[in-house]
């Protein structure tokens, strides 16, 4: 129930005008997201570097409403994959379709993504296709597979969400294509019609997909911050003979840190996606409608520093 008004205040345009300017709800979005420009995520960045962790950096953002809008989202993009280079970042990139214009021009946002790929396959840098709602899970994998990924197979890959129905299908035709998946459970208010609605189910779904990664794929993301996944993934890998360095485990920044760190000092490869950028608020209530505990947590520790002042 809460998750569910959570997801639906994510999508309001007009509650969000009045959040950006509240100072705890800015705080709040502080524990999950780098700040609102590059110059404030590259430290971020740079700290998790130092801990042996990668990054996939993310502007935050998504359906735009202009052709303008579109093309200086992919002008950020090209202004990331730059920055990523010339300050020497262990880092690549994420972005979301609709950003580019996926709404608005199918044909124009393939042109704006293209821009981008050209310029991440001369940096030799990745680009990672986030996926969004199921209103785009075909669209984004059409165009990724048809116009996108047969020009830059090495600098390409996308996104699979264990929830929904479909998703057993997609991985067996990419891992054929050898194309990188990200694997995550999906974050994304979904009817029955397409996604499971019970948790057990998305987990056990999960698991299966995660071992059909491993098995077949190329380089896959197992992007979950599910201990008992982790520990699945671990034990699954170790019994194929699957090293360390053939995948790589992802979480989000700000969300179990001390597990970040101990998959690290175990040898994994951990990538913390690193979101900022002024569009934070439905990344901020999608989060907190993973564990509302969230908000209790967080509020105390505000209301902690505060007192502290
Ligand atoms: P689950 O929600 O079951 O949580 C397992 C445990 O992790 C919880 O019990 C808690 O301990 C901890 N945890 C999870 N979320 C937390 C939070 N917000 N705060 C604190 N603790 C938390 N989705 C999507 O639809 N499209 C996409 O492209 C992506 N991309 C993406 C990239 C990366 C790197 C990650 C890690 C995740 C995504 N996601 C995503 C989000 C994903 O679909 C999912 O919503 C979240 O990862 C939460 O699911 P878990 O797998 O962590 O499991």
């Amino acid at each position: 129930m809460l998750r569910a008004s959570l997801l639906y205040l994510s999508e309001q345009p007009r509650v969000f005008k009045f959040v950006r300017g509240n100072p705890i709800a800015r705080k709040l979005a502080s524990r999950f997201v780098a700040g609102e420009t590059l110059e404030t995520a590259v430290p971020a960045v740079r700290a998790l570097n130092a801990a042996g962790i990668t990054a996939s950096l993310d502007l935050l953002g998504e359906s735009v409403k202009s052709h303008q809008e579109a093309s200086a989202a992919a002008d950020t993009a090209i202004a990331m994959l730059e920055r990523i280079r010339t300050d020497k970042l262990d880092s690549n990139i994420s972005v979301k379709l609709t950003q580019f214009g996926l709404d608005l021009d199918p044909a124009r946002c393939v042109a704006n993504t293209r821009r981008i790929l050209g310029r991440a396959k001369a940096l030799d840098i990745f680009v990672r296709i986030d996926m969004e709602s199921s209103a785009y899970t075909q669209r984004t994998l059409d165009l990724v597979e048809r116009e996108l990924y047969p020009e830059y197979p090495d600098h390409i890959g996308v996104v699979i969400q264990s929830y929904l129905y479909r998703s057993a299908e997609d991985i067996a035709r990419l891992n054929a294509l050898k194309m990188r998946v990200r694997l995550c459970k999906g974050a994304y208010k979904e009817p029955p019609a397409v996604a499971f609605p019970a948790k057990a189910d998305v987990d056990k779904s999960y698991g299966q997909l995660m071992e059909a990664l491993l098995l077949n794929g190329r380089y896959p993301a197992i992007a979950t911050h599910d201990e008992a996944l982790i520990e699945r993934t671990k034990a699954f890998a170790t019994q194929h003979g699957i090293g360390a360095d053939r995948f790589e485990f992802q979480m989000l920044y700000g969300v179990r840190r001390d597990l970040q760190d101990r998959l690290v000092k175990e040898g994994y490869r951990m990538r913390v996606y690193v979101p900022f950028g002024t569009q934070w608020y439905p990344y901020l209530m999608r989060r907190l409608a993973e564990r509302p505990a969230n908000i209790a947590f967080i509020l105390g520790n505000v209301m902690k520093e505060g007192m502290r002042r």
